[in-house]
């Protein structure tokens, strides 16, 4: 398995499964699997979300295919549910949604208690300031940058202050906390959020969507790295 390491101001694309073809997953897999480690996989129930995608049965079936590092992104009612049934998939993070529990903490701690990372996901209108009394129990946050539920949307443009806000916060707290972004990431809008402080950048059209994901990936990392301010 990769391990995940990150060094700040170096960000990482994490293509999301959910653009890639669905009748051809390992082919896809196989595609982006030798120019990044971490895959996103985005979980829908039709209820916190107005769309259905799949469950654990297929994060257990790409876990069998690929070493990448998989993160899981649970857009679930009772999230609390699904520690344990994405734990067995092999999820290796696992990002529950703010907005799906007023008991957060412990959910959190049950998914470290396990072994995986614990990660917290804000839609747009959440405050970044909900997650003030829950860094201890955090290894990543990820900041939606359109409304959850399909790929393919429009980047919204007062995100990039709500990413400088939280890069801030997380700064203060001195803890070793990722900064994922997730919706509308291209080939424009990566220089914007990585410049603002975002460290993981989750991109589906913009990988997928395309005749080769794995030149995508290189595309999408060198605008990343303009943004940051260091050589393409
Ligand atoms: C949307 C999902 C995203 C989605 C992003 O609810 O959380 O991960 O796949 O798709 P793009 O990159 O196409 O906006
Ligand atoms: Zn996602």
């Amino acid at each position: 398995m990769e391990t995940l390491t990150y060094k700040r101001g170096e960000p990482i694309i994490c293509p999301s499964l959910l653009s890639a073809d669905f009748t051809n997953l390992e082919r896809d897999i196989k595609k982006v699997e030798e120019k990044t480690k971490i895959l996103h996989l985005d979980i829908m129930d039709g209820h916190f979300v107005p769309n259905i995608s799949f469950g654990p049965l297929v994060v257990s079936a790409v876990n069998k295919i690929t070493n990448m590092i998989l993160d899981v992104h649970l857009m679930v009612e009772n999230p609390g549910d699904w520690v344990a049934p994405f734990h067995q998939a092999g999820a290796d993070i696992l990002v529950i949604h703010l907005e799906t529990t007023p008991h957060a903490q412990r959910v959190l701690a049950d998914i470290r208690q396990r072994g995986m990372r614990a990660g917290i996901a804000l839609t747009p209108q959440t405050p970044v300031s909900m997650l003030d009394y829950l860094y201890d129990d955090l290894d990543l946050i990820l900041l939606m940058t359109v409304n959850p539920g399909f790929g393919g949307q429009q980047y919204i443009p007062a995100m990039t202050e709500k990413i400088r806000v939280l890069r801030e916060r997380i700064d203060d707290t001195e803890k070793p906390i990722l900064l994922q972004v997730d919706g509308g990431i291209d080939e424009t809008t990566a220089p914007i959020v990585a410049g603002a402080g975002a460290d993981l950048l989750v991109a589906g059209s913009a990988v997928f969507g395309h005749d080769d994901p794995a030149d995508q990936i290189e595309r999408l990392l060198g605008a990343a790295r303009l943004g940051t301010g260091q050589k393409a």
